[in-house]
């Protein structure tokens, strides 16, 4: 499958599933060093302004879709792990079978992208679990290859079945959520218990929270985070949802900071040497995973 086959389905706003990362970049400025300090509000740039149609159309179909029942029919469907087995590479090949024709000359290709975070961790001599960590983080997007669409790929993740916090992008859009006609769905704890912790929390399902439990039981706790958590933008940028939490789960989120500069930054156009890297990279990922994994 192409992308341009994902751009076919009306379900598919986005020209390319990276647009949503692009478009986190605009939101998220990388601080400059000089730039530090506490900003004005007026000083936030407006994204809503600077967000193209496309990306907007593509929160539209997340907020509105994401509901309660949505979340927990994908959990049934894809977390008994019964879909491929295959291993760490092998997925990061299959990944890559997610072609940009648009302009594939200049476009990196997914494990390109992967290697770029992966690289940046290297380099700042971070512990190798974080670094396995940068090299899979995305490869939940594999679910576009079992035919879902975007929205259920990709997009910041939010808690379902408690009331949405206005630090969501575009919090606008959920009001064509059929969630947000249920009185018990829209309290500040919902169906949760104040404090009961991200782990008894649905969040939208994407590829964080497949991936997290297709590698659960091989990961010290921290890249766990890292990886459930990574697109859990108003948690780890905009410190909502602390109700929900533990104190275990603010010390995590410190983790997914840590984690999100190279996920948001360490794309550049220099395209890393994937065959000279990959005997690196394999030897990384045997030592922390079996040679064959349940996704
Ligand atoms: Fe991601
Ligand atoms: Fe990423």
């Amino acid at each position: 499958m192409t992308k341009a086959d994902v751009r076919e389905d009306a379900t598919a706003p986005l020209e390319d599933m990276d647009d949503w990362e692009d478009f986190l970049k605009l939101r998220y400025p990388r601080p400059a060093a000089e730039d530090m300090a506490p900003k004005a509000e007026h000083e936030f740039r407006d994204y809503r302004a600077d967000a193209r149609p496309s990306v907007k159309d593509f929160y539209r179909l997340n907020h509105t879709h994401q509901t309660v029942d949505f979340v927990l029919a994908k959990k049934h469907q894809y977390l008994a792990l019964n879909k491929r087995e295959m291993g760490v590479w092998e997925a990061m090949e299959y990944l890559n079978t997610l072609i940009d024709d648009s302009d594939p000359d200049t476009d990196l290709s997914q494990i390109e992208h992967l290697m770029q975070a992966a690289e940046a961790m290297r380099a700042d001599g971070q512990p190798r679990w974080f670094i396995l960590t940068g090299l899979i983080h995305d490869l939940g997007k594999i679910l576009c290859l079992f035919g879902e669409p975007q929205w259920a790929v990709v997009g910041d993740t939010f808690p379902v079945g408690c009331a949405y916090s206005d630090k969501v992008v575009f919090p606008e859009f959920f009001a064509a959520n059929p969630d947000s006609q249920v009185v018990q769905y829209q309290t500040t704890n919902g169906i949760y218990e104040e404090g009961c912790g991200l782990e008894r929390i649905h969040l939208s399902w994407g590829h964080d929270e497949y991936l997290y439990h297709v590698v659960k039981e091989f990961l010290p706790a921290e890249a766990l985070a890292m990886i459930r958590y990574h697109s859990f933008y108003a948690a780890h940028r905009e410190g909502a949802y602390a109700h929900l939490m533990t104190e275990h789960d603010q010390e995590m989120l410190n983790w997914v900071r840590r984690f999100n500069p190279y996920d948001l930054y360490s794309k550049s156009a220099e395209r890393p040497d994937v065959a000279a890297l990959k005997p690196y990279y394999q030897e990384l990922i045997a030592e922390y995973f079996p040679p064959v994994l349940r996704w």
